[in-house]
């Protein structure tokens, strides 16, 4: 019997094991989260009533309890949706009556009648432009977002991305919403910064923090709701 040769070289082994000790490691973590995922998913009544009731996600229902609380949406009203993919927001909004709303996302929102979207980045110089020429010179009632970055698990590093896409949007918001609008965020880890809390406590009759029921507990996220905007002053 002829005896195989091995010509692996030691180098050659030693990269081999790690390479597959490397490939098993990464194969090994994405399963198990990707069945955390989808075990969530399947136990999640919302999931289910978005799938039933045709909403985009189940973010829906969280703008759906926002408004059932706070009474937001007006008829006839404009919105501006701010990180709006896949567009449930957009969806409750316009089944409540409001006849246009704005829309900007990283991500492509599917078309629905009323809705006039963005593809493109908030924090891009021109997008309060794009948003502004959509807008055709009508102030809107709402201005809303959903916006969230992807985490970098870096505590520190996602407090600032975040407060600063927040900030972003309000500073938008108080250019252009109408007398008497509303202007909601999401914020994690304990809400607004206090500056920007006692800014909006200036400049809205009510702000306070909402954590939607369909928000999951396990999430520190909560929205900062902001309504009776008392004009802009300078
Ligand atoms: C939680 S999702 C929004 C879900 C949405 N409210 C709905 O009901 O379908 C957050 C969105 O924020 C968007 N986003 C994050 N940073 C953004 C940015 N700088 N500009 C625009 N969109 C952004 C993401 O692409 C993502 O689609």
């Amino acid at each position: 019997m002829t005896k195989k040769r091995d010509f692996s070289t030691k180098r050659n082994k030693k990269r081999t094991a790690r390479n597959s000790a490397e490939h098993v490691k990464t194969a090994k973590g994405r399963k198990s989260s990707s069945t955390r995922w989808l075990k969530r998913q399947l136990n999640d009544k919302y999931v289910h009533e978005a799938q039933r009731l045709g909403y985009r996600g189940r973010a829906a229902f969280k703008i759906k309890e926002i408004d059932e609380r706070f009474k937001i949406f007006k008829p006839d009203s404009t919105v501006v949706d701010l990180g709006a993919a896949p567009g449930g927001w957009c969806q409750v909004a316009l089944q409540r009556g409001v006849k246009k709303v704005v829309a900007i996302d990283l991500l492509p929102v599917e078309s629905l009648g009323g809705l006039v979207s963005f593809e493109m980045d908030f924090m891009d110089d021109d997008a309060p432009d794009v948003l502004l020429g959509a807008l055709e010179g009508v102030r809107p009632n709402v201005v809303m977002s959903d916006m969230a970055h992807n985490t970098v698990g870096h505590k520190n590093t996602d407090h600032l991305k975040i407060m600063a896409l927040v900030e972003a949007g309000y500073y938008f918001a108080r250019d252009i919403l109408e007398e008497k609008g509303t202007f909601i965020a999401k914020v994690f880890q304990g809400g607004a910064s206090n500056d920007l809390l006692a800014l909006a406590k200036r400049e809205f009759e009510t702000v306070r923090h909402f954590k939607p029921p369909s928000s999951r507990k396990e999430s520190s996220e909560t929205y900062l709701i902001a309504t009776g905007f008392r004009g802009k002053k300078d």
